[in-house]
């Protein structure tokens, strides 16, 4: 199995200063929805969706509003991100989302064989230089934890718009021999900030779906 250390995380834990209001749910609300990976009371009887790398949670927010019969985890270290998913879910009384606001890495070495239904990894950080490689959030090690953790016929989506990372993910899942790719056009959530950013750069999403085979 796989082992992942904190120190191998790459990225940034802290932007320009959060709000009044958001400071207050960071310190008071997200200690009651953290996820604790060493007791994660994942409950059986409903389906489990995570997100990777949620940024400032808009496509997370979405999809436990219009799935409430869904719950959700969604991991991401940033706490300018954090503490805008927070914000969305005080506005929209989100009750089935929590949070693992570290490093998802953690998070999925924590989770059980077959425990969750969906996992999303919208726009990771692309890590576009060779030597750069070993950063990226989708890499030979992390897909032993997605092939493991997903339940047969379980969904793993995800977007980039850096053509050359999609190449390699394709590459990387082709040989792992576990996933399905399914044709996929687009998700059905607004777009995500960096997915609008990049939109406004000339660059344009591409999404991979694909499905867990029944026989793993
Ligand atoms: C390019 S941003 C995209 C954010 C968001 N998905 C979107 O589309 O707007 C990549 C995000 O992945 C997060 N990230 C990077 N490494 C991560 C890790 N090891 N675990 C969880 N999140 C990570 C970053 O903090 C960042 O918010």
């Amino acid at each position: 199995m796989t082992n992942f250390e904190r120190k191998e995380f790459y990225g940034r834990r802290k932007g320009r200063p959060i709000t009044k209001t958001q400071q207050n749910l960071y310190d008071n609300f997200l200690p009651e929805i953290t996820v604790n990976i060493d007791d994660l009371a994942l409950n059986k009887d409903r389906e489990t969706w995570v997100e990777i790398g949620f940024g400032r949670g808009e496509h997370l927010a979405w999809q436990a509003e219009n799935n409430r019969q869904v719950n959700f985890i969604g991991a991401e270290p940033f706490i300018n991100g954090i503490a805008a998913l927070l914000s969305k879910i005080s506005d929209h009384k989100l009750t089935n989302i929590r949070i693992f606001p570290d490093d998802a890495r953690l998070l999925l070495k924590a989770l059980p064989d077959a425990s969750i239904n969906k996992l999303f990894i919208l726009f990771p950080d692309p890590w576009s230089k060779k030597r750069h490689h070993k950063r990226r959030i989708i890499s030979k090690e992390t897909l032993v934890h997605f092939a493991r953790i997903l339940q047969p016929g379980g969904e793993l989506r995800i977007a980039s718009d850096a053509p050359d990372y999609v190449e390699w993910i394709i590459d990387l899942l082709s040989d792992c021999k576990v996933f399905t790719r399914i044709e996929e056009h687009g998700i059905e959530s607004p777009k995500t900030r960096y997915e609008q950013k990049g939109l406004k750069a000339g660059r344009k999403g591409i999404y991979l779906k694909y499905i867990k085979d029944d026989n793993f």
